[in-house]
């Protein structure tokens, strides 16, 4: 017995060598395919639009086989607008319109067609939702702002969309997913009992935000400047009514974007990706606004090794906050958390992120890529809680890798 399988695992291994030769072969082609996009024309007529009028776009592909049933829901991220004026230039740029874009998706990671890099997902229905509100999918003013002519209304888009995705077979989902990234990851955070609560037959139905927990963090420097940047975002989309009652009830709804204040009521498992120097929130939620856009900073955002000593102790307390906030949360036995210590924003879009080994080093958590991390947890084969709380300085993960080397290191770490 024991012999077979040690014969079928050299089979395989013969197996994978002979992909990695083939993929090889193939070039160093960035694997993945482009998805066009599809208009939901009929969401105009209900008021669902983007800022600047257009009709809501997301790419689809059909699953099949074991994955007919199964759905992954992704959400774009992209920032917010926080004022009239800055929604006003968001509608004319590429995150307030689905007309100033390219008309496709490129997919990849958690929505990778490829089972050897996607081995959990690769078959689903998968979606991709543009964002085109600046909300986070959450506003719903009934009126067009006659000063500016732009439109709020991401709650619609949500609405509208799902709604067509129930109609296209997300009603009768066995399993399902709601995903985003960074605006789309607080998106998630703050639809996923919603979603839950669409598909209520559904046997399994989980949550992934990645890089969209976005700290208050009251004693790290800064405080005033995110409470005022995102009671900002709050009044110009009008959220406080659409807010979670849970957080509204207890605190001033200006502070209910913030996740800190959201993750304890939810009830769908979710899983929390991010990294503890998020750089995103490292640079536009810390650096600068508390200290202003010096080129100091921005030598030291884009490359770590011209930071000062200074700026490197600033990077190190934002990481401290970030994980105090995180273990304040209650303990839930059914989240998921993956916290390392590279500086990036984002991952389970592009292959790097999702399920190569990039952010996975110094023998720290568990030596999981994030997609086997996120694979495991889903399915329930192991839970998966982990803080890097060993690299107390940000590490440069983005490395010197060539595509073909990273491409090895991607098999090295599925064999
Ligand atoms: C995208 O599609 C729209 C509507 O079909 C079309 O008007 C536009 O030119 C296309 N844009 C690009 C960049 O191809
Ligand atoms: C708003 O739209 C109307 C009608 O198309 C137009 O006349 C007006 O100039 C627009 N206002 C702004 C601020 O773009
Ligand atoms: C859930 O399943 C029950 C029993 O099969 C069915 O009656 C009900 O309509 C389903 N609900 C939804 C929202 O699909
Ligand atoms: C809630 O926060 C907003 C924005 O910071 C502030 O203007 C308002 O006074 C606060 N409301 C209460 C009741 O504290
Ligand atoms: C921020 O700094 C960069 C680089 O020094 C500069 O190009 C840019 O104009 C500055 N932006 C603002 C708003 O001051
Ligand atoms: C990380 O290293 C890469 C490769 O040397 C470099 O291109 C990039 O700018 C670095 N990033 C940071 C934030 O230091
Ligand atoms: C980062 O800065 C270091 C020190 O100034 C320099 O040696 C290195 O070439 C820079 N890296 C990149 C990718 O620009
Ligand atoms: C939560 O509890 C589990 C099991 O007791 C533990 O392994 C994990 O580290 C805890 N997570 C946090 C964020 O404290
Ligand atoms: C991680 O990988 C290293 C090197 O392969 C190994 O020594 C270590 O035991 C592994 N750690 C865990 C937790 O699996």
């Amino acid at each position: 017995m024991q012999r077979m399988e040690k014969h079928i695992q050299t089979m395989a291994g013969h197996w994978l060598k002979l992909l990695v030769c083939s993929l090889m072969m193939m070039n160093t082609q960035v694997r993945g395919a482009y998805v066009e996009f599809t208009f939901l024309e009929s969401a105009v007529s209900k008021g669902a639009v983007c800022l600047n009028g257009s009709p809501p776009a997301y790419s689809y592909v059909k699953g099949y086989g074991e994955g007919v049933s199964n759905w992954v829901v992704f959400l774009e991220g992209g920032g917010w607008c926080h004022s009239k004026r800055d929604c006003q230039a968001r509608a004319k740029g590429y995150f307030g319109s689905t007309l100033t874009r390219g008309n496709q998706t490129f997919f990849s990671g958690l929505l990778d067609e490829d089972k050897l890099y996607n081995p959990d997902f690769y078959n689903w229905n998968k979606v991709y939702i543009v964002y085109c509100d600046g909300s986070s999918f959450m506003s719903d003013i009934e009126e067009i702002d006659p000063e500016t002519n732009v439109t709020y209304r991401g709650a619609r888009i949500f609405n509208a969309v799902m709604e067509d995705l129930l109609a296209k077979g997300m009603k009768d989902a066995k399993n399902a997913v709601l995903a985003g990234t960074s605006a789309g990851g607080l998106a998630t955070i703050l639809h996923c009992d919603y979603f839950r609560g669409l598909i209520p037959n559904a046997s399994r139905v989980k949550c992934i935000s990645d890089s969209g927990f976005f700290i208050h963090a009251k004693n790290l420097l800064g405080a005033e400047k995110r409470e005022d940047y995102y009671a900002n975002v709050v009044a110009t989309h009008r959220l406080a009514k659409f807010l979670p009652a849970s957080c509204t009830s207890k605190t001033n709804s200006s502070l209910c974007l913030f996740p800190e204040n959201l993750v304890g009521d939810i009830q769908t498992p979710l899983f929390i990706l991010e990294s503890a120097f998020d750089s995103y929130q490292v640079e536009h939620n810390y650096m600068i606004p508390a200290f202003g856009n010096t080129s100091e900073w921005n030598e030291c955002n884009t490359n770590l090794t011209r930071c000062t000593s200074t700026q490197i102790q600033l990077i190190k307390d934002f990481r401290v906050a970030f994980i105090e906030t995180l273990q304040k949360l209650d303990n839930c036995s059914s989240r998921g958390m993956f916290v390392h210590s590279c500086y990036l924003h984002g991952h389970i879009t592009v292959k790097r992120g999702w399920s190569c080994s990039s952010v996975v080093g110094n023998n720290v958590l568990e030596n999981k890529t994030i997609g086997k991390a996120i694979g495991d947890w889903y399915f329930d084969r192991s839970s998966f809680q982990h803080i890097d709380t060993t690299n107390a300085v940000p590490r440069n993960c983005t490395g010197t890798l060539t595509s073909e080397e990273l491409q090895k290191k991607c098999i090295h770490q599925l064999d």
